[in-house]
């Protein structure tokens, strides 16, 4: 396996995500990806990445300005996952001779072993960082790891952006990056026209009934026997920037205590965890808010999605100044 850097044992995430769990009822998304989670993941998730060009996102990328022969650039992946969505970007950017390296920061050791395993006929350089991308200590290991690269992007793929508390995701972000850093990230947009609007917002508020295979499989990784209560999507708009907000929850039939990951965990009659979050984007909101976080807008890149069941949009951000994004 490729150097794996332990920033956080997992024990102490698991720990601290159980505790933080125990007091919200809303489960942080990572949680699913720990151990057999990972894997559960890249088989509901179906083929809609596979089905993106990577030829063109390639394009797009070798036309921007971190992306030069001359200059070494550190290709920092937050959540990497299973590194699938980078792993033919980098393949062609080495064999075209730019010098980077990459690092795969995830959460999740078993998802780790997956981005080496993907990755593992690949000969440039790379090392995997196991830690929440949300801590100090992850970012005191980049700071020591960065320093010596001309320059630095961070991609955040897989819609893993549009599942966190927008202002705590671009907050961790914020403080993440350094000014002159750029920040890759793909959402879900919006169409922008009613019809295709409405049909999108009916999929997405059906997920569990569009995808219960997946939501199953949640379930039985908390050690909840889904018919022990009922699964239900909510939307509601995201005031800070626009988005539409489909939330999913799981309902108790009855009062009942289950063992989650190191602790028990008891839920009344009625009450209800929130398991996911996912969005869909209004872009032009997108940037503003991003641009209170001190991200300014460079570009975008919009994936021909052929017949998938919705769009992807990949923005191009440059931090700026701290407050110069005001
Ligand atoms: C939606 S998946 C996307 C994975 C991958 N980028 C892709 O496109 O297939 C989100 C990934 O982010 C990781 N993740 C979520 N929250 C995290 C956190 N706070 N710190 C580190 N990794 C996190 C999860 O373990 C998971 O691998």
């Amino acid at each position: 396996m490729a150097q794996v850097i332990v920033v956080s044992p997992e024990y102490e995430l698991e720990t601290d995500y159980l505790t933080e769990f125990q007091r919200t009822r809303k489960i942080r998304q990572n949680l699913f990806y720990l151990m057999d989670g990972a894997e559960s993941f890249y088989t509901y998730r179906g083929e809609d990445f596979k089905a993106l060009k990577w030829q063109d996102e390639y394009a797009f990328f070798a036309q921007q300005p971190f992306w030069q022969p001359d200059r070494t650039l550190a290709f920092v992946s937050l959540g990497c996952g299973n590194a699938g969505a980078e792993k033919m970007l980098l393949r062609q950017a080495h064999a075209e001779g730019y010098p980077f390296a990459y690092f795969g920061v995830d959460s999740s050791r078993t998802m780790l072993r997956l981005a080496d395993r993907t990755l593992a006929d690949e000969t440039f350089t790379r090392m995997f960082l196991l830690a929440d991308f949300s801590t100090a200590m992850l970012r005191q290991t980049l700071e020591e790891l960065l320093g010596i690269f001309d320059a630095r992007l961070y991609v955040m793929l897989g819609g893993t952006f549009g599942n966190f508390e927008q202002p705590v995701i671009a907050g961790i972000l914020q403080t993440l990056l350094t000014p002159g850093d750029y920040l890759y990230l793909d959402i879900v947009p919006l169409y922008g026209e009613p019809e295709r609007d409405q049909a999108l917002r009916a999929r997405l508020l059906q997920l569990p009934q569009n995808m219960p295979l997946f939501f199953t499989h949640l379930l039985e990784r908390l050690c909840i026997a889904p018919e022990a209560g009922e699964l239900y999507g909510v939307e509601t708009p995201d005031p800070d920037l626009e988005a539409w907000r489909y939330a999913y929850f799981f309902r108790a039939h009855d009062a009942f205590t289950f063992t989650c990951f190191l602790g028990d965990v008891a839920l009344k009659s009625g009450e209800s965890l929130e398991l996911l979050t996912v969005r869909a984007y209004e872009p032009e909101a997108l940037k503003t808010f991003m641009a209170t976080y001190d991200f300014e807008f460079v570009t975008e890149y919009i994936p021909d999605v052929g017949r998938l069941a919705h769009l992807w949009q990949r923005f191009l951000f440059r931090k700026v100044e701290i407050g110069n994004g005001k």
